[in-house]
């Protein structure tokens, strides 16, 4: 089988999970490649040593370029905070390797367009962008369902990332609660990649948005016995107006830091005139969906799914999906495309699914700071 070397800049939370997915890599059945990871980067040297324990010795850096310089690495996973993907981004591409890259894919938009030059530059490299949760099997039921175009004219689509941990007033801060590191996007650019991947990948881009920004924990602990400004946007509440042949229609988009009681919880609902259809990660193993005819009557069907995931795997099909699948079925589609594969019909987002959802998050900021209704450019 082939091997695809990578380089990991960014060790932390994300860049762990690449590795053990990568780690893995026999849970999958039928693989074109697989990747081995040859060196890992991180301006905190404390971390790399997980790396090094459980995967042999690699090259070990703290500075990017060094890793970018080794020819051995092919292709680079980096998970770093988001002001920093405009700088390393567009270097790791001149450096001629392939990139899957964290979203938002700039801190902002100005910083997504240095990254899109980059890539233009560049169309001999695969540049992708991380978005995992499409990869749940009741996630795919629900774009196939509506790819085979069950649902006739669509009423409305909801579409939410929420999260709720920082319910906790006393919870410490972090880069992501910082709008200097972060983003003036706030939530928006923590969860809206996640919340838009399926829409854009379906066509419906929106074309007018409202936004709702709340803003409830004004300072957090700064782990030396104060506290410090927490300026980052804690929830948004998007209301697109997506233009379709069949009638515009309305698309809720909920990126919620602050969700009481969703611990991580991914989920999509299309409602149509002739089908419907939902998947939500908190019942990981059910999709549901609504045929109806004229007349006829209007009743969920919910089916068990279990473990059929797009890559096929060792575990059996009666066995639960969860999150560290979805990541790894998302590495699986980046390899495949890396070894000339179609990724199953489902690519990772693309550069320009990750430039219209920053021209959708854009507008939602002016929409939420401004309280008026914003045209997306695109
Ligand atoms: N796909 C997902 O579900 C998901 C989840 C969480 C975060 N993310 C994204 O992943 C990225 C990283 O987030 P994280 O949660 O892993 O953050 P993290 O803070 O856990 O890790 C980031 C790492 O980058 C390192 N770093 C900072 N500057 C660096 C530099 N110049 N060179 C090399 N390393 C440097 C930090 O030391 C840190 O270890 C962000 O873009 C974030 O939006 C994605």
């Amino acid at each position: 089988m082939r091997e695809v070397r990578f380089g990991i800049i960014g060790c932390g939370l994300m860049g762990r999970e690449f590795a053990s997915a990568a780690a893995r890599w026999l849970h999958l059945t039928g693989m074109r490649a697989r990747p081995r990871i040859v060196a890992v980067c991180d301006t905190n040297p404390a971390l790399m040593g997980w790396y090094t324990d459980a995967l042999g010795p690699m090259q070990v850096t703290t500075d990017y370029r060094e890793l970018l310089a080794n020819p051995e690495v092919e292709a680079v996973y980096c998970a770093v905070p988001h002001v920093l993907h405009a700088e390393i981004y567009p270097a790791i591409l001149a450096a001629g390797k392939h990139l899957l890259g964290e979203k938002p894919f700039g801190m902002d938009l100005a910083q997504n367009r240095v990254i899109s030059q980059a890539i233009a530059a560049r169309p001999d490299l695969l540049v992708r962008c991380s978005s995992e949760m499409p990869f749940y099997p009741g996630a795919q039921k629900v774009v196939e369902f509506i790819r085979s175009g069950a649902v006739g004219p669509v009423l409305e689509v909801e579409a939410s990332f929420l999260h709720s941990s920082d319910i906790n007033p006393d919870k410490p801060i972090n880069w992501k609660r910082m709008a200097r590191v972060n983003g003036d996007y706030g939530c928006m650019g923590d969860l809206g990649m996640h919340v838009l991947h399926v829409p854009l990948r379906l066509g419906w881009r929106p074309s007018r948005v409202t936004a709702s920004l709340v803003k409830r924990v004004e300072t957090r602990p700064d782990g030396k016995g104060g506290r410090v400004a927490c300026d980052t946007w804690d929830n948004a509440t998007i209301t697109c107006t997506v233009p379709d042949a069949a009638g515009d229609f309305p698309m809720v988009l909920k990126t919620w830091r602050i969700a009481p009681g969703e611990a991580n919880t991914w989920s999509i609902r299309v409602l149509g005139m002739k089908g419907s259809a939902f998947f939500s990660t908190k019942s990981p193993r059910q999709w549901s969906w609504m045929r109806y005819e004229a007349g006829g009557p209007q009743g969920w069907v919910t089916e068990d799914l279990g473990y059929t995931p797009l890559f096929g795997a060792i575990t059996g099909g009666i066995f639960e999906f969860g999150f560290t699948d979805a990541i790894q079925q998302m590495w699986a589609a980046f390899v495949d495309e890396l070894a000339g594969g179609d990724a199953k019909g489902f690519p990772c987002a693309t550069p320009e699914e990750a430039a219209a959802h920053h021209a959708v998050l854009t507008a939602a900021l002016e929409a939420g700071v401004g309280g008026q209704s914003v045209g997306v450019v695109y």
